[in-house]
């Protein structure tokens, strides 16, 4: 951007813009800063400097000419360090600023969107005050750690007209895209039922001793609005996961995007009417997960349609060959669907082969397409693929399954109201307490 009046206009415009185009939505996307020979950088920030902020920084390598790191923010000052150090490397000259506040990238008001790639607890705070200060949010899956303040976020990007992408890449990937266009056709019939799963093998880690927290973290700010405990590296870096005062267990993890596949192939635009979840623990057995290892949840939506998910912790072979993946079942054949980016159609009651794609290729899982989407909406005001409607019905499955799973096993619930129908002590786990000065900024 060459004049900062210039860079003012254009995001006034952004603001005004972002709230008029959801209809747009269906007129699909333009390519990256089409028609523009010069235009702005982007100026983002990043927030999470960890495992995949990694990758879409290394990513962005291929989008220099539109985009700008303005910030680099982490309460871990050796994670900052070597995203510096990959920054200035392979993406910049000049270095970005530093901090282990996310309120010093908000209150610059020259920065135009935030990518967030916390542990999930810190999703929401973030990414609500950053859409108050005028910011675009890229957030990683999910983006909600608890289902109310799925929302929450709906309600801020309205009122705020900003841009949200969640990460859940595979909506973006070509192969996705060839998928949806047979599915749309008809090809397998009308879709009934969506299976999904995960087949990820976890290492087993006996409990650990608590510790001291590596020199210079802000552990304070780690844990953030998460209850006081004492540090330990088993609940830190990569391994927060499965603990539920910072993530999701397996289905909010690698779960969540198996179940937004399965969401998306059934065009689903509502949220289900009943759950049924159970799980165990077989080889975590004496793990120090809060998590069951393995889940098996059945979502019934109002039209009597299912999606049926299960994760596999022993073993790394998951269905129809893919550790990952969805067989979304038609009243005309079936389709084999993984986010390894892969597909396979099979016809009839004799599931005589159709169209397949990705067998060998298992390389187009939409990260690239998906970051610049979300460059583009910035820049354009489109809407993305993952706003945060469409995000808030996918994380749903994660924390209605979890209720399910810690209450009663089987739970009515009220799509409209967004409530549990009978069930109390469901109903307060929609939501959660926050540790001050760590809470919610108001937004509606
Ligand atoms: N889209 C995908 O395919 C994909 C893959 C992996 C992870 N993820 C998601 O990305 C997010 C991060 O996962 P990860 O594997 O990179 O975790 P990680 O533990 O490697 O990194 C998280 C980073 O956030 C930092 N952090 C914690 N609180 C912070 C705060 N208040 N302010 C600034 N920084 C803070 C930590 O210090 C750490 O460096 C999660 O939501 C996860 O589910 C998505």
């Amino acid at each position: 951007m060459k004049q900062d009046t210039t860079r003012r206009q254009f995001m006034q415009r952004s603001t005004e813009a972002v709230a008029t185009v959801a209809v747009a939505a269906a007129l699909g996307r333009a390519p990256l800063f089409a028609n523009d020979d010069k235009p702005p950088k982007v100026r983002l920030g990043i927030i999470g400097c960890g495992g995949i902020m990694t990758h879409h920084v290394q990513g962005l390598v291929a989008r220099r000419e539109a985009v700008s790191l303005a910030w680099l923010c982490d309460v871990d000052p050796a994670q900052i360090e070597k995203m510096n150090a990959l920054v200035t490397r392979e993406f910049q000259a000049a270095q970005p600023k530093r901090t282990s506040r996310f309120e010093d990238l908000i209150e610059d008001k020259d920065l135009d969107a935030v990518i967030i790639a916390t542990p999930h607890h810190w999703h929401a705070p973030i990414a609500l005050a950053a859409m108050q200060a005028g910011k675009d949010v890229y957030i990683e899956k999910p983006i909600s750690h608890v289902f109310n303040e799925g929302l929450l976020i709906i309600a801020a990007a309205k009122k705020y007209g900003r841009v949200v992408q969640q990460g859940s890449q595979m909506r973006s990937s070509p192969m996705t895209e060839k998928a949806g266009q047979l599915l749309q056709e008809g090809i397998i019939g009308k879709v009934k039922v969506a299976r999904a799963w995960t087949a990820e093998t976890r290492t087993i880690e006996k409990p650990l001793p608590d510790a001291m927290p590596p020199a210079g973290v802000d552990y304070d700010r780690w844990l953030g609005p998460a209850p006081q405990r004492p540090f330990n590296p088993q609940r830190f870096h990569q391994t927060w996961r499965m603990f539920a005062d910072y993530g999701n267990g397996e289905i909010g993890d690698d779960g969540i995007h198996d179940l937004d596949m399965a969401a998306w192939g059934l065009g689903i635009d509502t949220l289900p009417k009943q759950i049924t979840a159970r799980g165990s623990r077989m080889l975590l057995d004496g793990h120090a997960s809060e998590y069951p290892d393995n889940m098996n949840v059945t979502y019934e939506y109002p039209d009597g349609r299912l999606l049926i998910y299960e994760n596999y912790p022993f073993t790394a072979y998951g269905l129809h060959g893919f550790d990952n993946g969805n067989v979304f079942y038609g009243t005309e054949g079936y389709m084999v669907f993984s986010r390894r980016g892969a597909f396979s159609v099979f016809l009839g009651p004799k599931g005589i082969p159709g169209p397949t794609e990705g067998k060998e290729l298992r390389g187009e899982r939409g990260y690239a397409e998906h970051m610049a989407e979300f460059l583009n909406a910035v820049r354009n005001r489109t809407p993305t693929r993952a706003a945060a409607e469409v995000a808030h019905r996918s994380c749903a499955l994660v924390h209605l399954a979890e209720i399910a799973f810690r209450t009663r096993g089987r739970l009515d619930f009220d799509p409209v109201n967004e409530k549990f129908i009978d069930c109390d002590e469901a109903n307060q786990l929609l939501s959660k307490k926050y540790r001050a000065p760590f809470g919610l900024p108001d937004v509606v």
